[in-house]
């Protein structure tokens, strides 16, 4: 079992990364005093799976454990769900010292941390986490919220977890395409901040294709690493945490103007790493080696690396421009200087964006 640790003073936890660790989730819960009313968040596709598992650990620890599952799908991000949540907790009787257990993707941690915020005005909460996107990102820094109708993740606060345990197995039901689109952002930690990790991918290519156990806890360690630096450098992202943002700008407007139908999240970033790698050599920061090792790798992993055709020059800009990304109007990007570092530019213009897709 690897170890990193994410320093935030009092609010600072550790991850923990091992293969068949689940079942053992119970014991290091002990360590924190929780009382013994505790709940479990999932959902039906991973409580199926690991559900068992990870309540009978907890349950073989004497704790009083209350779950409750929300729906498959982005969609039951939202406030009706909070709701759900907090109807349950509160029929159980989770005190102030209880601990929420997110156990699933994206959806199910980002909704638990934020149901955990809110929750008697805020109760510990720890991750573990199912999806690769899930292991090396958003379990990790704090970010928790739900969709409103206007906008997706516009609701929500920061709230570190306790803990995040993740256990490599379960990625071994994961789809193969959920699981492409984490590389994505396994990628896109090579290209802000790690040019070993970005060899590296391209170096394994066919063990981490294969889920070999050696080189999954490789990448999902370094990720997690990288992240957990960046976050107790900035939490809230008033500077260095935004470089996270790496292909986001583009991307975020890609799924938006694909009605989050047509790609998974690391998807849309994938093409948008490309995209924002080459407007970074159309600029002249970069020079054209950089986007074409970077559009190898994404195409050689299988992932996206170009716009979709139908997309407007003009939709794109005002999509990008409604982004919570943006702030007085200007629109952010990462630009990479060369692959493991980046910067942050505030001064594109709607014409650069208009040669880049032309
Ligand atoms: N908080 C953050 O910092 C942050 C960062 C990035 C993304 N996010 C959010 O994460 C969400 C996307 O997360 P995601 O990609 O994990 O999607 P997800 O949570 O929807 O999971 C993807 C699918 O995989 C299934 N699944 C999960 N684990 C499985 C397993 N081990 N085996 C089989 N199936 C499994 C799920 O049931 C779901 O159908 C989005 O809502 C996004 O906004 C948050």
């Amino acid at each position: 079992v690897e170890k990193i640790r994410v320093a935030l003073d009092e609010r600072s936890y550790d991850i923990f990364i091992g293969e068949g660790n689940l079942k053992e989730i119970g014991g290091k819960l002990s360590e924190f005093g929780f009382s013994d009313k505790i709940a479990l968040i999932s959902n039906p596709t991973v409580y199926e799976l690991y559900g068992e598992t990870v309540s009978k650990a907890l349950r073989d620890s004497g704790y009083d454990l209350a779950e409750v599952l929300i729906p498959d799908g982005e969609e039951y991000k939202s406030l009706d769900s909070a709701e759900e949540i907090y109807t349950s907790l509160l029929k159980a009787k989770l005190d102030r010292k209880s601990a929420l257990i997110a156990l699933g993707g994206g959806v199910i941690g980002d909704i638990t941390g934020f149901a955990a915020s809110t929750y008697m005005r805020g109760i510990d909460f720890i991750q573990i986490p199912t999806t690769l996107l899930a292991q090396v990102d958003s379990s990790v820094g704090g970010k928790t919220g739900v969709n409103h109708p206007l906008g997706k993740n516009m609701i929500g606060s920061f709230w570190q977890p306790r803990l995040v345990w993740i256990d490599t197995l379960t990625l071994n039901t994961l789809p193969r395409r959920e699981f492409l689109s984490g590389l994505g952002e396994v990628i896109k930690y090579g290209v802000i901040w790690d040019r070993e990790l970005f060899s590296y991918l391209d170096a394994n290519r066919n063990k981490i294709l294969e889920l070999d156990a050696k080189a999954l806890m490789h990448i999902i360690r370094r990720s997690c690493e990288i992240k957990a630096e960046i976050v107790s450098k900035d939490e809230r992202e008033s500077g260095l945490r935004a470089i996270l943002n790496y292909g986001h700008t583009i991307g975020h407007a890609v799924e938006t103007l694909t009605g989050y139908k047509k790609y998974l999240h690391g998807e849309a970033v994938a093409i948008g790493m490309c995209l924002e790698a080459e407007l970074s050599s159309q600029l002249g920061f970069t020079g054209s080696n950089e986007p074409a090792m970077l559009k190898n790798l994404i195409d050689s992993f299988g992932l996206p690396s170009e716009m979709p055709s139908g997309i407007q020059t003009g939709e794109l800009l005002l999509s990008m421009q409604i982004d919570k990304k943006t702030v007085g109007g200007k629109m952010h990007f990462v630009l990479p200087e060369k692959i493991g570092r980046v910067k942050v530019y505030s001064g594109t213009e709607p014409e650069d964006i208009r040669r880049l897709l032309e």
